[in-house]
């Protein structure tokens, strides 16, 4: 085994070396901690206003168990915790921010490897994020879906139930006090969300990289087994630091296919292209929405979840989770089956034999759930840059459409014009929000999914072409452009298209294009101007530096990595 890292500051025998041990100290550690054990950080995004990673505590306390066992030393760290349906405006706003508390935590710390304890939505990315610019020998490990929600007898899926309730009430068909009856039956676990929304995809995503144990994605938050792949991880941990088995070993270009190809076979959220291009940044591998397109728009959706289908994660767990979904892209052969994970061992060794307990979740690859279903992503003068969509969310019968563009300049005229039956509208319509990006709303909110005018809604209609650069909820379905670029605020295209312009969608063409001709477009270029900047803060430094969507909506400064070297010690 190389030096360890947190020699540097446990071995020193010299004044230092007293203040780095003394310190300590105080917590009753005996010397001998101190003298070449393997030191573990795990790294606790645990916060009670972070509800999907509320039992964040107890589990680190099995990673802790397996660490011990390994011979290791460990020392659990919180950092900043993103609970995404508490934090406003948005959680993604504080995605980079997380990150750099991740980064600067585990490189100032004296650590030789690190556990990351993710759940809710971002603290996934983000963490993952921060970790990879220092690089460390790291393992993930997810804090699990929730129990299925039920209500009146039938499944209530996180997120989706919400937008499919809400609607119901919008159209009169559901009336307010069975509405919020529901929100005591949806949530009824700890754990994240139980459909294939954000957190769920990106649990899976961390698995399909290799940087978990098998299996990590789908076990429930309240499954003992979730204990005990903690525990596993604890051990694990340990011999990678002895093996000297880092993060930048396993993030490999292969690694990041199997990725992509996974989160089309899962139906995944459109939040995963922005998360994994932003942590192949922190890698330095290039990754580009071609990439998604390319691996991912023709292979079929093999699971039959919400909001792309109708089980949730706990019927997925119970019918083999991910192994059972990356055996059938090997077999089919699309799988890097040589992609390292932390167990060691390549990809396909862990998946070969991975069995499929219930063929109505997860479908066969020749008889698939959906056919072609990963994210497009679109160009055209609408978005030089790449927008993305999904089509298993989609209505097919949208996926080729022409209409007029009924436009909002923002969120909140959006709130004060679609309740109205006076608004100008119809299905056929094209609804475009505008300043919903990275810089423009800040923090690209997930607000692209825009709920239908009420009055369609009443009249039965139940899906339109909704376009903007925003991000959506991975929870959301419909026909829904998103992630524009440049944005609106960036003085993208989007922000001079007018009510009463015609656009035409084309997902097979890979198409999204504004009916109007360039010198008019150049004529109202003239009359715009961006929004003004924040004045101060976090929110100040996100909107001057961060990276269109595109481009993962990183920090320019936060792109790549520093390693974990620091050379001064602290007095
Ligand atoms: Fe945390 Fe959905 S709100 S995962």
């Amino acid at each position: 085994m190389n030096k360890l890292r947190s020699q540097e500051w446990f071995g020193r025998q010299d004044k230092m070396g007293f203040l780095y041990r003394s310190w300590l100290k105080n917590q009753g550690w005996p010397h001998d901690l101190f003298e070449g054990r393997p030191v573990i950080g795990i790294c606790n995004t645990w916060s009670e206003l972070t509800p999907c990673n509320a039992h964040f505590r107890e589990l680190a306390e099995f990673v802790k168990r397996g660490v011990w066992e390994a011979g290791g030393f460990p020392l659990e760290f919180p950092v900043m915790s993103l609970g995404e349906t508490q934090l406003r405006p948005t959680a993604m706003l504080f995605r980079n921010l997380a990150s750099m508390d991740v980064e600067e935590s585990i490189r100032g710390n004296p650590m030789d490897g690190v556990v990351l304890l993710m759940g809710c939505d971002k603290t996934t990315p983000s963490l993952l994020m921060g970790a990879a610019s220092c690089d460390l020998p790291t393992i993930g490990v997810s804090g699990g879906p929730m129990l299925s929600g039920k209500f009146h007898g039938c499944d209530l899926g996180s997120g989706t139930g919400v937008w499919q309730m809400s609607e119901r009430v919008s159209s009169g068909e559901m009336p307010l006090a069975e509405f919020f009856e529901a929100e005591s039956c949806m949530h009824r676990s700890s754990g994240h969300c139980m459909t294939m929304g954000t957190a769920s995809t990106m649990a899976n995503m961390v698995e399909a990289l290799g940087m978990s144990l098998p299996g990590n994605a789908a076990i429930p938050a309240v499954d003992a087994r979730r204990r005990t792949l903690a525990q596993m991880s604890g051990r694990r941990i340990v011999q990678m630091v002895r093996d000297d088995l880092r993060m930048s070993h396993i993030l490999t270009r292969e690694a990041f296919e199997n990725a992509i190809r996974a989160n089309a076979a899962l139906g995944g959220s459109t939040n995963a292209v922005i998360h994994l291009i932003a942590l192949a940044g922190r890698v330095s591998m290039p990754l580009t929405l071609d990439d998604f397109d390319r691996l991912g728009s023709e292979l079929p959706c093999l699971v039959n979840l919400q909001p792309s289908g109708q089980y949730l994660m706990e019927d997925f767990f119970y019918a083999g989770g991910l192994p059972a979904v990356l055996r059938e892209l090997g077999e089919a052969g699309a799988l890097c089956r040589d992609a390292l994970t932390v167990n060691g061992k390549a990809i396909w060794q862990n998946v070969a034999q991975a069995p499929c307990w219930n063929r109505d979740v997860i479908h066969q690859f020749n008889d698939p759930f959906k056919a072609n279903a990963g994210i497009a992503v679109l160009r055209g003068n609408l978005a030089p840059d790449g927008a993305v969509i999904k089509p298993s969310a989609a209505s097919p019968r949208l996926l080729q459409h022409c209409g007029r563009a009924v436009v909002f300049d923002s969120i909140e005229d959006f709130h004060a014009g679609i309740n109205d039956d006076a608004l100008d509208i119809d299905e056929s319509c094209v609804m475009v929000l505008k300043n919903c990006g990275p810089r423009g709303f800040p923090g690209m909110a997930e607000v692209g999914n825009m709920p239908l005018p009420p009055k369609l809604l009443r009249r039965g209609v139940a899906d339109m072409v909704r376009i903007s650069d925003a991000r959506m909820s991975g929870t959301a379905y419909g026909t829904v452009v998103l992630h524009i670029s440049p944005e609106a605020a960036a003085g993208g295209p989007l922000a001079l298209v007018r009510s009463g312009d015609k656009v035409v969608l084309d997902v097979a063409q890979r198409m999204i294009r504004l009916e109007v001709d360039d010198a008019t477009l150049a004529a109202r270029r003239t009359q715009w101007s961006p929004p003004p900047l924040p004045t101060r803060g976090w929110e100040r430094l996100y909107v001057e530096h961060v990276q269109q969507a595109h481009l993962g909506a990183d920090l320019d400064f936060l792109v790549g990595h520093s390693g974990a070297h620091v050379a001064r010690d602290s007095h």
